[in-house]
């Protein structure tokens, strides 16, 4: 992942619930840290991040400081594809647009039009025209992109939307957007798992259709909430040893072979699955994956604090990478 806070746009994805919001939030704060002015933007109504940053959140397309040189902003793209229609139709207004059919009309007939009208947003963000040389007002911009499928949907909206419109600047826009998703030096791909099997089904799926689409790769891939690998199996042996000599105890105590034996049981499903998470790892690099493990917190609502620390983890990470190739 080295180099990756030096592009304009990180898009972040990858199964529901594995942490994408958390490790976008963690990516901006890294970046911020390292001097870089971040953005992370959130995709859909909602507006987690500044919650996590213990802040008042702003309204959607406003945008909220978290932090030093550090914001974030969310797109509704069914606002964002309003305000382009009412654009286009001058006057009319919003409220008798969305309510006249027309705007469903438009949604259900242009397929990728709230995708692209969005991405073209999130490209302007990055600084738009001005991107290849000055940077804009952000030198990152960090997408939190919804879960793999529609993400890789928003990827594909330059194709999809290309092919219905013909003319007008959305044709151009559409372009440049191909072109920031496309270019290796602009752009790059983190996905985000666990050490499930699903998870890491669902990233081996999106490199695939990340090819497919825009013939990049991910950069790496962050396996969020590993349990650390207590105990060795030599470990794991001695502790079975102990509970079943508690077991053959002829007058042993009951309450300490009972205590034993879920002591055992207890050690047993943590290295149980801690062995697994780390196998879906391994799982992950034989693919030639670069990845990079976050340890599960133990706290119920992650805090400022918690970020910090999945940033610094994720900084060595990334620093160790620079240092592997220099
Ligand atoms: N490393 C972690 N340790 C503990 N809890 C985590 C960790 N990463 C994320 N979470 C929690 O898991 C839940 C889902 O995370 P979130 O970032 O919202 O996932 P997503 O955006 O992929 O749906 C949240 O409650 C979050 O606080
Ligand atoms: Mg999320």
């Amino acid at each position: 992942m080295q180099g990756i806070l030096d592009r304009r746009l990180i898009v972040v994805t990858g199964k529901g619930g594995v942490g994408k919001t958390t490790i976008a939030a963690a990516l901006g704060l890294l970046a911020a840290q390292s001097g870089r002015r971040t953005l992370v933007v959130e995709f859909g109504a909602q507006a987690r991040l500044a919650g996590l940053f213990g802040r008042p959140a702003q309204q959607t397309g406003e945008e909220t400081w978290l932090a030093e040189r550090l914001s974030s902003i969310s797109i509704d793209p069914d606002k964002a594809l309003l305000e382009w229609i009412q654009a286009l139709g001058g006057r009319v207004s919003g409220r008798v647009l969305a309510s006249s059919g027309t705007f469903q009309y438009f949604a259900a007939a242009a397929p990728g039009a709230r995708e692209i009208v969005s991405m073209v947003k999130i490209w302007k963000l990055t600084g738009g025209r001005s991107g290849r040389g000055r940077r804009g007002e952000h030198d990152l911009v960090i997408l939190d992109a919804p879960a793999t499928g529609h993400a890789l949907g928003m990827l594909r909206s330059p194709e999809t939307f290309g092919k219905i419109a013909r003319v007008g600047p959305i044709v151009r826009d559409t372009g440049h957007v191909r072109e920031l998703l496309a270019d290796p030096a602009r752009s790059a791909y983190v996905a985000v798992a666990q050490g499930t099997e699903m998870a890491v089904t669902e990233t081996i799926e999106l490199q695939g259709g990340l090819r497919d689409a825009l013939g990049r790769d991910l950069a790496g891939v962050v396996v969020n909430g590993l349990l650390p690998r207590r105990f060795s199996a030599v470990e794991m042996e001695s502790i079975e040893g102990l509970a079943e000599r508690e077991r053959a105890k002829a007058r042993g105590n009951g309450a300490s072979r009972a205590l034993a034996g879920a002591a055992a049981r207890a050690a047993r499903e943590v290295h149980g699955r801690a062995s697994f998470q780390h196998g879906q790892v391994t799982r992950l690099r034989k693919r030639g994956f670069e990845v990079l493990g976050l340890p599960f917190l133990w706290q119920s609502e992650l805090d400022l604090e918690a970020l910090s620390v999945l940033a610094a983890r994720l900084g060595r990470g990334v620093e160790r990478e620079q240092a592997r190739v220099s």
